[in-house]
């Protein structure tokens, strides 16, 4: 069996060794944004090519005789990849582009949503011009959220409060978004706690994955700028300490009768993931966003604790015979924290070399944006290497990461607050003291 992983993050690389691992003998081929050496070392083929290329993924495809492909990152979702290995009966764990509309248009999302039905949404309006913005802002009173469409990777929300200081400031900010082409949605603020739910989708049945929290801000304490996830952590119930069981059921249930929806509205089969990025409330489970694929880091939780075979999952979600009996997760927690170039996200320091030679069990850690050179290992500037630290407890998992990553040498930073019992004591707090317990 030939086998395509797209991508070549510490998300493909938890992919990799997943497909790796299966008791069904495989050729893994890697078409690659850079040179990741832990992916490639587990690869038959491996070529740096521009992935959100389709005709440049349908060569690499073709020359090695692909059976199926998995897509990792959004970009090529978005450029159409699933639809032209389609084309030539190469399917993909990854939705056609129309379906990944679910991640890559956020008024997509909310309509199809408000057309089903599904009450997960906060209040919302649809921008292309500055008619309306000031009145509904207020009529927000103020607690307001400002969503560009399209894929912006991870710039495109603005919060009040957080990044918009006032009324005017937010006006002003949706003026320059009409200025430079684009259209927006205007959203109520919610209040609570964030926390992530993938369910693996064949069109027609889902299968969920344990609920997983990442931390999006850069510092301890969760301040400082947004990145594309600090690290993440997950119980061994597969809930979070501060959800109850209806707040699972709930997301659980929305992304359910989303990928109805969607099936309903296109007649076609989603095929892959659909990651549920909800806000549990004071008046239950509401969704932030979707995302047409794997989460980075969430994929650390959840595919080193997957007791089922990954290919026959996989398989399961091409051939459309999913059920929930073929993603059996342990009953494990995990802790996964990155280490990042110092001044990460905005002045990150870049080509630096790093050793991880260091670190006891390589099998929990995985290379993201790194380059193999003869003389060493170097960070690109941005996420450089995740481990994920697997016990009973998330203070035990903790641990395990925190003594792991700190083994790393190089000019880089990660956030030793995370998985810790005081940041998880102060989400149960916030999360008690808003449903008034
Ligand atoms: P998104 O790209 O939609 O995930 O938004 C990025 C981040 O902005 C989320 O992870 C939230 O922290 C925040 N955010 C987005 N929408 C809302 C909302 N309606 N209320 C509060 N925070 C939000
Ligand atoms: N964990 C955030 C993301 O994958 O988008």
């Amino acid at each position: 069996m030939n086998i395509l992983l797209v991508g070549s993050g510490a998300r493909e690389h938890t992919i990799a060794r997943a497909i790796k691992k299966s008791k069904h003998t495989n050729n893994l081929f890697c078409f690659a944004s850079s040179n990741n050496p832990g992916i490639k070392s587990l690869c038959a083929g491996y070529e740096v090519g521009k992935i959100s290329e389709p005709a440049a993924v349908l060569n690499f495809a073709q020359i090695n005789k692909i059976d199926w492909a998995f897509i990792g990152p959004e970009a090529p979702l978005e450029a159409g990849v699933v639809d032209i290995l389609d084309a030539v009966s190469i399917p993909s764990v990854g939705p056609i582009k129309q379906l990944a509309q679910l991640e890559t248009s956020k008024s997509f999302t909310r309509d199809l949503l408000t057309k089903y039905n599904i009450p997960a949404c906060p209040g919302y309006k649809f921008f292309t011009s500055m008619n309306g913005v000031k009145e509904f802002i207020e009529s927000l009173g103020g607690n307001y959220v400002v969503k560009a469409d399209g894929l912006m990777g991870g710039k495109g929300v603005k919060v009040s409060g957080d990044h918009l200081a006032s009324i005017d400031e937010g006006i002003s900010w949706c003026q320059e978004l009409i200025n430079s082409g684009k259209t927006f949605l205007i959203e109520e603020k919610l209040i609570g706690q964030e926390f992530s739910l993938m369910s693996w989708c064949d069109g027609e049945h889902l299968a969920h994955m344990p609920a997983v929290q990442d931390h999006t801000r850069a510092f301890v304490g969760d301040t400082g700028p947004n990145t594309g996830g600090m690290g993440t952590y997950s119980d061994g119930d597969h809930s979070l300490p501060f959800l109850t069981s209806a707040d699972i059921d709930q997301a659980r249930k929305i992304n359910e009768a989303t990928a109805k929806a969607i099936k309903n509205k296109f007649n076609e089969n989603y095929k892959g993931i659909l990651y549920g990025g909800f806000m549990a409330t004071k008046d239950g489970v509401k969704l932030i966003e979707y995302n047409a694929r794997l989460g980075d880091p969430e994929t650390m939780n959840v595919l080193p604790i997957l007791e089922s075979d990954f290919i026959e999952l996989c398989q399961s979600i091409i051939d459309g015979n999913l059920s929930q009996d073929k993603a059996i997760f342990s009953n494990l927690a995990t802790v996964c924290k990155y280490a990042v170039p110092n001044g990460y996200p905005d002045e990150a320091v870049k080509n630096e070399l790093i050793n991880i030679s260091a670190v006891t069990d390589s099998d929990h850690l995985y290379l993201a944006s790194v380059d193999q050179k003869t003389d060493g290992l170097y960070e690109t500037g941005s996420r450089t290497v995740a481990f994920v630290g697997i016990a009973s407890t998330i203070a035990q998992a903790e641990q395990i990461a925190e003594t792991e990553i700190n083994k790393i040498t190089g000019p880089l930073f990660h956030r030793e607050d995370i998985g810790t019992t005081e940041l998880i004591n102060k989400r149960i707090e916030m999360m008690k003291e808003l449903r008034n317990i």
